[in-house]
């Protein structure tokens, strides 16, 4: 929220560092024309996607996420143990437990702080970005890594041709530091969050297996009822974080959207009222990758020239819960 004292001394968590991972693996739209009733075409014209990345046999999510935070913390200039929280979003963690999260903070050599999982499927990162600044603006933390990371790829019906086609694996992550600010929407770092959820979609998108009913299950998903509720459902949370940071449209240097289709990103910014001059896509690239589809946005928006220090970015996500939400910032 914006304060009226112009010297209010207020704790922002501003972003440091940025970094992502994909997989070596690449598999082109034409590869499913060969086991599926599809068309490269169809794919692409629906979707938007051209290709996506997918984990090798013996990779795993925690894999993924740990290459990503390294890169993030060469970026940052900064070691593990100048970390003090891990927040990670997945929802195809390696293990029921412990946490993703927790084999990254070993793996990073990381001998202090803490570290946990958020679950909000493809709103994933949003929540944990949003718990990340809450630790950090309530003083429980000072250097938060958020990572949003998962392998997909292991959830899919290879026979659904409405899913199978959409979906990558990849990790991005992002370093939080708390600074001091001024209340005003000159200052950099996190500006406003908002997040939803309503459990009376839950048949939308889901999987159809988990650890209490003993399998592991497949995503299944209404693509059109998915859509039907997304471009609405993310023009009104971008705009309701604006409206608590007292910005509007106009102001915004970047929109960050959750890469799942190039229709509904176009829609969004619609809405908003933003060309898409303004808007970071990486989905031909990388399909689908739920929770780290935002911070692998991030990450290569930076390393392309396009997200500069200074800028005003909102992202905004949702996915199975249904669970979306949106978070602006000044870089
Ligand atoms: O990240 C979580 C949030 N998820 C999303 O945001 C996904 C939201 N939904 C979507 O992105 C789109 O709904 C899809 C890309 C999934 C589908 O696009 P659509 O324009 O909504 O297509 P549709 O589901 O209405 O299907 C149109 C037709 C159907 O055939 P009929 O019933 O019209 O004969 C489908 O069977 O396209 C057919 N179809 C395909 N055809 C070729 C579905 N999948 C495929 C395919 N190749 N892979």
């Amino acid at each position: 929220m914006t304060d009226s004292s112009s010297s209010a001394r207020v704790t922002r968590a501003v972003i440091i560092g940025t970094g992502h991972y994909l997989p070596e693996r690449v598999v082109e739209n034409a590869e499913f024309e060969k086991t599926i009733d599809t068309s490269d075409e169809w794919i692409r014209s629906r979707s938007g996607i051209e290709r996506r990345h997918f984990a090798a046999e013996d990779e795993t999510t925690s894999d993924l996420a740990t290459h990503a935070a390294q890169a993030a913390l060469r970026d940052a200039g900064i070691e593990a143990n100048d970390i003090d929280a891990i927040v990670l979003a997945t929802s195809t963690a390696d293990l029921t437990f412990p946490s993703a999260a927790t084999m990254v903070q070993a793996r990073l050599g990381m001998e202090r702080g803490f570290a946990f999982d958020v679950q909000a499927v493809c709103a994933g990162f949003i929540f944990a970005l949003s718990n990340a600044n809450a630790l950090i603006v309530s003083g429980q933390a000072r250097r938060v890594m958020v990572i949003g990371a998962e392998t997909f790829s292991r959830i899919m019906d290879w026979s659904d041709r409405g899913t199978c086609v959409l979906f990558g694996d990849g990790a991005g992550a992002v370093i939080l530091e708390a600074q001091p600010g001024t209340g005003e929407t000159s200052d950099r770092g996190i500006l406003a969050t908002d997040l939803h959820s309503d459990g009376r979609f839950r048949d939308i998108l889901y999987v159809d297996g988990g650890v209490s009913t003993q399998s592991t299950g497949f995503l299944r998903m209404q693509g059109r009822e998915v859509f039907r509720h997304a471009v609405e459902k993310l023009a009104s949370t971008a705009q309701a974080s604006l409206e608590k940071a007292g910005m509007t449209a106009d102001q915004v240097d970047w929109v960050v959207p959750h890469q799942a289709n190039i229709r509904i990103i176009s829609g969004t910014a619609k809405k908003l009222g933003l060309p898409m001059e303004r808007v970071v896509v990486t989905v031909q690239d990388h399909g689908n990758t739920s929770a780290a589809s935002i911070p692998l946005a991030l990450s290569v928006g930076r390393a392309r020239g396009q997200i500069k220090t200074g800028d005003v970015v909102v992202t905004e996500a949702i996915g199975g819960g249904l669970a979306w939400g949106s978070v602006l910032l000044r870089w």
